[in-house]
């Protein structure tokens, strides 16, 4: 079953597009990742699939469900972490989780919260005040206030955007945890790449606003090793000057060259017919998710 499906769904502030003409569908227990620079219209799609704000056009359905007509059934089932604090200062965690399950509605919610306290480690922080917990903590309770409401669809606006190293590895690992045993359906939007690689069964890259490119992330890399030509070349000694700047005079043919050490270059080639000199040893690799995102974003290709 589709969880989200997204037609010709467009935003306007003014007279400005923030979101054009997107058409998306994500399957039930599908974990999405959203990547775009910044102001591409990825905080924006969200906050129209989780409710918040209202489409200019286009419609949104969820679980089948048209949301402007099934407006209670849909928030039910949603749950949105965004970049803006919706945390209450001077509460603490366990009556943020309290007061946003009494305002969501939910029955029995006890045993939900206290095994989130548990599993996010908030139980030692029970009688502190939420402002003086640490960023990491506070996005942990941030996750939780969401799941409070065992959401099928939870929707991850950067959700380890300035978040300390062990923090963020605790939240990829629960995302995917919750996706494994209740089948949650996720979008997840962040600026590492990585991060989406490592945790996303499929991938879309927005552009100005528009969907410049979305596939599940085993097709990404055929397609893409078949597309662009990147090749690892092996130098011998004493000739990495030489290469150097021999790669430098073809300025047309080379898109980008990365220099690992002075024995291999990592070089992208604009296509397949660039000679190499003879003195090195080439072999062509399989582009990775960052190699993939700037191909796309620097081109704006629609592929
Ligand atoms: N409430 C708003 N009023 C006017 N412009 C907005 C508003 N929200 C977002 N925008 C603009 O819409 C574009 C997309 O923003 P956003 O969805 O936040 O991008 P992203 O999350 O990909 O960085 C940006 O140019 C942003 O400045
Ligand atoms: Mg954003």
């Amino acid at each position: 079953m589709n969880a989200i499906e997204l037609n010709n769904l467009s935003k306007k502030f003014g007279n400005f597009y923030a979101v054009k003409d997107v058409d998306l569908t994500i399957k039930e227990g599908e974990i999405f990742g959203l990547l775009g620079p910044n102001g591409a219209g990825k905080s924006t799609i969200m906050k129209m699939i989780s409710t918040l704000l209202k489409p200019t056009l286009g419609t949104i359905k969820i679980n089948g469900n048209f949301i402007n007509k099934n407006l209670y059934k849909v928030k039910k089932s949603i749950s949105l972490v965004s970049d803006y604090n919706v945390l209450e200062d001077d509460l603490t965690p366990t009556e943020n989780l309290k007061m946003f399950a009494e305002i969501s509605n939910i029955k029995n919610y006890k045993d939900t919260l206290d095994d989130l306290m548990k599993d996010f480690g908030l139980n030692i922080y029970k009688n502190k005040l939420t402002k003086h917990l640490s960023s990491g903590n506070k996005q942990k309770l941030n996750i939780a206030r969401a799941l409070i409401k065992k959401p099928s669809i939870l929707l991850l606006d950067e959700p380890t955007n300035a978040i300390d190293v062990e923090t963020s590895r605790f939240i990829r690992e629960y995302i995917i945890e919750n996706n494994k045993k209740y089948n949650t359906t996720i979008i997840i939007s962040s600026h590492y790449i990585w991060e989406v690689e490592q945790i996303c069964n499929s991938i879309g890259v927005i552009v100005d606003g528009k969907i410049a490119f979305k596939d599940n992330t085993e097709n990404i890399y055929d397609k893409f090793q078949k597309l662009m030509s990147i090749y690892e070349i092996l130098i011998p000694k004493d000739k990495f000057e030489d290469i150097v700047k021999y790669l430098e005079g073809f300025k047309d043919e080379i898109l980008s060259f990365k220099t690992i050490s002075t024995k291999k270059i990592i070089v992208e080639l604009k296509n397949n017919d660039f000679v190499f000199p003879d003195y090195v040893e080439k072999r062509k690799i399989t582009p990775n998710l960052e190699d993939v995102y700037s191909y796309i974003v620097k081109k704006d290709k629609k592929l």
